[in-house]
């Protein structure tokens, strides 16, 4: 399936490994230019590296932190004085280790830390780099958020309050942006194979084990979602969140 974004440019948040490198990757397959971010410039070299074995891939990457105003700033000035884009990928760091229940959640400094890597950079990136989106007659932007939004996970508390407002930031983009032929979708996984994910949470096999599927998903499985959203096909879906959990949400819709 041609999925018609050959030759359109992505920025992917959080790229260099985990979830924002697979979803560049899927990108990366289908004929779309790449620039990275995210704070480490060795692991962002490593991914670029990774990433240019694929036939055709166009790969550039810059550094910065989400939650830093004046990063985030200088990839937009990064982005608009070599070409623009058409696709964002917005995959937020994730919360503080190890998580725990709400009511022991009691430092201060933790839901700083939280509201800074998950609420205040997502806003951020999209505040900013929305913009840009609106020029060409075409756009998308994809989130990876989490399984939480739609039903709080246990020791959670941390990662689900800021990412409801998250949630609630690309409903508002959605219904803005539509006029511009731009769509704001976002994914939510549970659990699924990153270099990280055992560290995000108390109790990974007891969650796995609640997987309807019996097994996590795959780096690969995600990011082919986030393709399809940025994808010319996906052009009649806006504001909305795909669970990619194998079946961990109960929730009705
Ligand atoms: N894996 C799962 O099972 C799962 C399930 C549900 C939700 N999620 C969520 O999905 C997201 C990605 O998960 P993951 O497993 O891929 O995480 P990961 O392996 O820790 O990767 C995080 C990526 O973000 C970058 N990053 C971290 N802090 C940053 C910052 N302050 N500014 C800019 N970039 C930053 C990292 O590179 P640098 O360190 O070099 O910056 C890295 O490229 C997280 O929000 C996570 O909570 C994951």
């Amino acid at each position: 399936m041609d999925l018609g974004i050959s030759g359109k440019r992505a920025v992917v948040i959080g790229a260099s490994q985990g979830l924002g490198f697979a979803a560049a990757k899927s990108l990366a397959q289908e004929g779309v230019e790449l620039v990275l971010f995210a704070r480490s410039a060795e692991k962002l070299t490593a991914a670029r590296e990774s990433l240019l074995e694929i036939p055709g891939a166009k790969v550039e990457f810059v550094t910065g932190d989400i939650s830093k105003a004046e990063d985030v700033e200088k990839l937009k000035s990064y982005v608009e004085e070599t070409g623009g884009m058409q696709i964002l990928v917005l995959n937020t760091p994730p919360p503080p280790r190890p998580m725990v229940d709400f009511i022991q959640e009691t430092d201060d400094q933790r839901w700083e830390d939280a509201y800074q890597l998950q609420l205040k950079g997502a806003l951020l990136v999209l505040r900013k780099l929305a913009p840009l989106l609106i020029d060409h007659g075409w756009g998308r932007i994809v989130a990876i958020t989490s399984a939480s939004i739609k039903e709080p996970l246990p020791n959670h508390a941390l990662s689900t309050v800021f990412r409801a407002g998250v949630q609630a930031a690309l409903k508002h983009l959605a219904m803005e942006l539509a006029q511009y032929n731009v769509t704001v979708n976002s994914v939510a996984p549970a659990v699924v194979v990153s270099e990280t994910y055992r560290n995000f949470h108390k109790g990974v096999d007891e969650r796995i084990s609640r997987i309807p599927l019996k097994r996590p998903g795959t780096l690969e499985e995600l990011g082919a979602t986030v393709a399809f959203f940025a994808s010319d096909l996906a052009g009649f879906i806006t504001g909305e969140n795909l669970q990619v959990d194998g079946g961990y949400t109960k929730a009705l819709i």
